[in-house]
């Protein structure tokens, strides 16, 4: 598997693909409404992006919904974002699946209302076998938290198996993981540069993006501005330009 490998007009676009949609909240404050204004707006700036992401050929898309942190919002804010999601969801099943695209939440789905969490099972496996694309809403999510959850679930197949922690290797804990996958480009809008506990283990090698466009205002320019700086890129994954140059070269013939 190649981290990059589908090209659309002169584009390539990352395998994975991972957003932090930051500035939900500026955006409406800038125009004098309330932060959950701006959330709604978002919601239409993930549908935008989604279907870009199909159409350049991203093959998997991780969107930072709502982080294990954000609990500590002012109740009216969560719950507004609570009902958001039940409402895209149920709006948005038909067209993922019609679009082929797999979708999954990946998070902490057992704090979530038990109306979110009937809609969630609903969408997950209405679209599990689809394979255009991969989307995973991470909601209730932290790079941490993630960690946790696949040492704890690690431990318990070592105690079952009587496995020696010696012979464990990355792979072990890696595939534990909600997301699998490594990530490629990460991109962050709203203009802040930090990760904000997203995907820490999968993003060891990610390619960093920061836009300074609020998430609701983010589009299809936006989305291949960061792709373009993606493919200026060179990734060199602990080596040197030269061996990287030389490996290109091997792999072109
Ligand atoms: C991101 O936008 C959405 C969530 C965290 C749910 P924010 O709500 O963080 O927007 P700002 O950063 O306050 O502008
Ligand atoms: C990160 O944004 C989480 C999401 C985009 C869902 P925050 O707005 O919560 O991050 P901080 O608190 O500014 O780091
Ligand atoms: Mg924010």
């Amino acid at each position: 598997m190649t981290d990059s490998n589908i090209t659309s007009g002169g584009l390539t676009a990352p395998r994975h693909l991972a957003i932090i949609m930051d500035g939900n909240g500026r955006w409406a404050q800038a125009r004098g409404k309330q932060r959950v204004s701006g959330h709604k707006e978002g919601a239409n700036a993930v549908r935008r992006v989604i279907s870009e992401c199909v159409r350049l050929g991203v093959k998997e898309l991780t969107l930072f919904a709502f982080s294990s942190e954000n609990w500590k919002r002012p109740a009216l804010e969560v719950n507004a974002l609570m009902a958001l999601f039940v409402e895209a969801i149920r709006k948005e099943s038909k067209n993922l699946l019609k679009n082929g695209i797999k979708t999954r939440i990946v998070g902490d789905k057992s704090k979530f209302p038990s109306i979110l969490q009937s809609q969630i099972a609903k969408v997950e496996e209405l679209t599990k076998d689809c394979e255009v694309m991969t989307l995973n809403i991470a909601a209730n999510y932290g790079g941490r938290w993630d960690v946790l959850n696949a040492s704890r679930n690690l431990l318990k197949d070592c105690l079952a198996n009587g496995t020696n922690p010696d012979d464990l290797t990355e792979d072990d804990i890696s595939q534990r993981l909600n997301v699998i996958s490594n990530v490629d480009l990460m991109i962050r809008t709203g203009g802040e540069q930090r990760i904000s506990n997203f995907l820490l283990w999968q993003s060891a090698y990610a390619e960093l993006y920061f836009s300074k466009t609020l998430w609701p205002d983010y589009g299809a320019d936006d989305l291949i501005e960061a792709i373009e700086f993606f493919n200026g890129r060179e990734r060199r994954f602990g080596m040197t330009s030269a061996q990287v140059q030389a490996k290109g070269e091997l792999n072109a013939d």
